[in-house]
């Protein structure tokens, strides 16, 4: 519903508010550039005054914009005359006029240039822009579990990712902007009070006038100054707009003959001025326009999210309010979806009306007879993205017979434990299980053929789905070269790298960490190592230690340069590591990662990298260039634990050593990225749970905050 509202106006007034928002940004930067030529003068009103006067006989009405350039209007033989002058030295010259273009932007971003109607519509544009604002904010809360978490780390991928932290980044301004804009058009159109100052009844003065430098009410800071009109024939007062009131003064003695203050309109339109155009504060001026030039962003990434929510819909879904059988999905690539749906197209022949949606989505399902809750799991044993607010939401949910499947690898130490984790909350719950909770092992159709026979006959249904997804596009690839290292010490280990063609060619995209799907010839699974290299530099690059009896190393050990394969991406968005400081921890071939990252990281941030190896001289993986990288900057430190020779180490030993500065490191905020074999990663886990104690932290709470990301096998 929250989407709808989010969506829906976004998709009628998305054009309108790109443009409305781009005019904006442009318009944003005058503010700066009129700050940058107004000479400052430190002197009251009446001595700058007096020194334009003493230049300009003529001077009528001297007027100080919000950014401080001071224009003079002076009456000479040539009738009157609009100037700009140097508070300095009363120096003047005639007022470049606006340029076209820029006249041309600003009528557009008032009124679309269209007259009253168009002010209107624009007033419309920025409530509607305050709304999607709102409205952004709360889904994003939402969608990163709660509005503590906020400022957290974004998983979307894509251009959903992109649309949440662009979104995020510009919240503020754009809210600024439209609230403000909307008060600004409101006024303009009468129906608020706008900033019109006050009149005073004309009097008159008498006797002959002081120097303006002498006048104690014109003893005022030149910044206070808006407005000076000097009298035009004897006997009137001087009238002064400055702090927010207006005088009239006898130039006879200096003093004030009336006053009145500005009302609270003016004051309010004062500030929305100052607010939505940033004249008066020329640096927020440029944040706005930063925030204004992010709407068309909006607009891009948003309209790609709602095409692929489209394309998502599933035929014949019932709302989650009205279904006998609700199937929530916690996917992370997409695949479970698929068996999702099979399920769904099933019990839909079988006469079922059915929910099909994602498990962060869950709400009151009050005719469900039964609850299917179908998970993948994640980054050893971790929710995937549209499952990771589901156990929050949990508590408000009324039990139901549930029925819990599971999907992951049994390659990964904790195989499906998402799925375990959730079978459990729901008991605790109370939830009654409906069947036992069933696992599909690397999205195998007879898994599932098989969960979803016995899932039927627990309903009474006569269903048979069944799934067979597709392998992801598969790419071809070339051995270019390849690095042996290992042999004399029993790890015989190779970093191959390979050819791909431009993603713009339509070759793969991939980060560093990504994972490359390799399928050995007669194997039937796939087999996954992270990436040393991302796709921008135009290479592949994995390592790979040789597996005696293994389905697919012993193959990539046999190929040299030349040597064709075809491969998979798979992302792994959690494993990266960003600009904030990052302790690494590898052994063996897991540095690959940690290698691409550091190969595309800007010197300069802290990070330490953890390396376990058997010996110096035999499997110290990319050596060369994690000592040029550590030369350059690019890590902080770099801490082999070499466990064969005179004095064996760990890489956990050495954690033990560095306890304190980890500990510090870790408080302070570093993400920790660990890569390497399962025993490692345990071994890993267990010495920084004893060493954050003292921090009050532990591995969970920073896996739960995303700081601590395993790839380990
Ligand atoms: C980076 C990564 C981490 C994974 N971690 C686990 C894990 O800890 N346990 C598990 O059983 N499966 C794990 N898997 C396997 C996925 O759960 C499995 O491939 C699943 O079918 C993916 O479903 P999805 O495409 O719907 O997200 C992992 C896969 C990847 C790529």
């Amino acid at each position: 519903m929250l989407r709808r509202f989010h969506s829906l106006p976004a998709l009628a007034a998305g054009l309108f508010l790109s443009l409305i928002a781009a005019s904006g940004a442009v318009l944003s930067v005058q503010p700066a550039l009129d700050h940058a030529a107004a000479a400052r003068a430190e002197a009251s009103i009446g001595a700058v005054a007096a020194r334009i006067k003493a230049a300009q006989p003529g001077l009528r009405r001297l007027t100080r914009s919000p950014d401080g350039l001071l224009t003079a209007q002076v009456r000479g033989g040539a009738g009157p005359q609009m100037l700009t002058v140097d508070p300095v030295t009363g120096a003047a010259q005639p007022i470049a006029g606006e340029s076209p273009a820029m006249r041309w932007i600003k009528g557009f971003h008032r009124s679309l240039r269209l007259g009253e109607g168009g002010r209107l519509a624009v007033g419309l544009m920025a409530a509607v822009m305050a709304l999607l604002a709102g409205s952004g904010l709360w889904l994003l809360a939402r969608a990163l579990g709660g509005w503590r978490r906020l400022g957290g780390p974004v998983r979307a991928a894509g251009a959903r990712g992109w649309h949440a932290r662009i979104g995020r980044a510009a919240m503020a301004g754009l809210g600024l902007s439209a609230l403000t804009g909307a008060w600004m058009s409101a006024a303009t159109l009468g129906l608020v009070p706008d900033g019109t100052a006050p009149t005073l009844a004309p009097l008159t003065a008498a006797g002959p006038a002081q120097a303006l430098d002498a006048m104690p009410a014109l003893d005022l800071p030149l910044a206070a100054l808006r407005e000076l009109r000097l009298p035009a024939r004897p006997g009137e007062p001087l009238v002064l707009d400055a702090a927010g009131r207006v005088t009239q003064i006898d130039p006879a003695s200096g003093m004030v003959l009336a006053a009145a203050t500005h009302g609270a309109g003016a004051r309010l339109w004062d500030w929305a001025y100052l607010l939505h155009t940033g004249h008066g504060a020329w640096w927020l001026g440029l944040l706005l326009g930063v925030a204004a030039a992010a709407v068309p962003a909006l607009a891009g990434t948003g309209l790609m999210v709602w095409a692929a929510r489209r394309r998502m819909r599933v035929p014949g879904n019932v709302p989650m309010a009205e279904a006998d059988l609700v199937i929530l999905v916690g996917t992370e690539g997409g695949t479970t979806r698929g068996f999702a749906a099979a399920l769904q197209r099933a019990a839909t022949g079988a006469g079922q009306r059915v929910h099909l949606g994602d498990m962060n989505d869950a709400g009151p399902m009050p005719r469900a007879r039964a609850l299917v809750l179908m998970a993948a799991t994640w980054g050893d044993g971790a929710a995937p993205a549209s499952a990771a607010r589901f156990l929050d939401r949990l508590a408000g949910l009324a039990p139901i017979p549930v029925a819990v499947l599971g999907f992951g690898d049994r390659m990964f130490p904790a195989f499906c434990g998402y799925a375990a984790r959730v079978q459990t909350a729901m008991a605790a719950a109370g939830f009654a299980q409906l069947i036992p909770p069933g696992t599909v092992d690397r999205q195998s159709p007879a898994d599932f053929a098989a969960w979803a026979r016995a899932f039927g006959r627990a309903l009474g249904l006569d269903i048979a789905p069944e799934h067979r997804p597709a392998l992801p596009r598969r790419h071809a690839l070339r051995v270019v070269s390849r690095r042996d290292y290992g042999q004399a010490v029993a790890a015989p280990s190779v970093i191959l790298r390979l050819s791909v063609r431009p993603w713009w060619l339509g070759g793969p995209r991939f980060q560093p960490g990504d994972l490359l799907g390799v399928m050995a010839p007669g194997a039937t699974a796939p087999r996954f190592y992270s990436l040393a290299s991302a796709s921008a530099d135009g290479f592949a690059e994995i390592a790979v230690r040789r597996l005696p009896g293994g389905a697919c190393s012993p193959w990539l050990h046999g190929l040299h340069p030349g040597a064709r394969l075809r491969a998979f991406v798979r992302r792994n968005p959690a494993f990266r590591a960003g600009d904030r400081p990052t302790v690494m921890i590898a052994t063996g071939c897991g540095v690959a990662p940690m290698a691409g990252l550091l190969r595309r990281a800007a010197p300069g941030v802290d990070r330490s990298l953890y390396l376990g190896l058997r010996d110096l001289d035999s499997d110290f993986l990319y050596a060369p260039e994690l000592t040029r990288w550590r030369r350059d900057g690019r890590l902080t430190r770099l801490i082999p634990a070499v466990s064969r020779g005179a004095a064996p180490r760990h890489v956990q030993d050495r954690l033990r050593e560095d306890a304190a500065a980890l500990r510090r490191q870790i408080a302070a905020g570093a993400r920790v990225l660990v890569c390497g074999s399962l025993a490692m990663g345990r071994a890993v886990a267990a010495e920084m749970d004893a060493l954050l104690a003292p921090a009050g932290l532990s591995v969970a709470r920073l896996k739960q905050e995303g700081r601590y990301v395993e790839d380990i096998y």
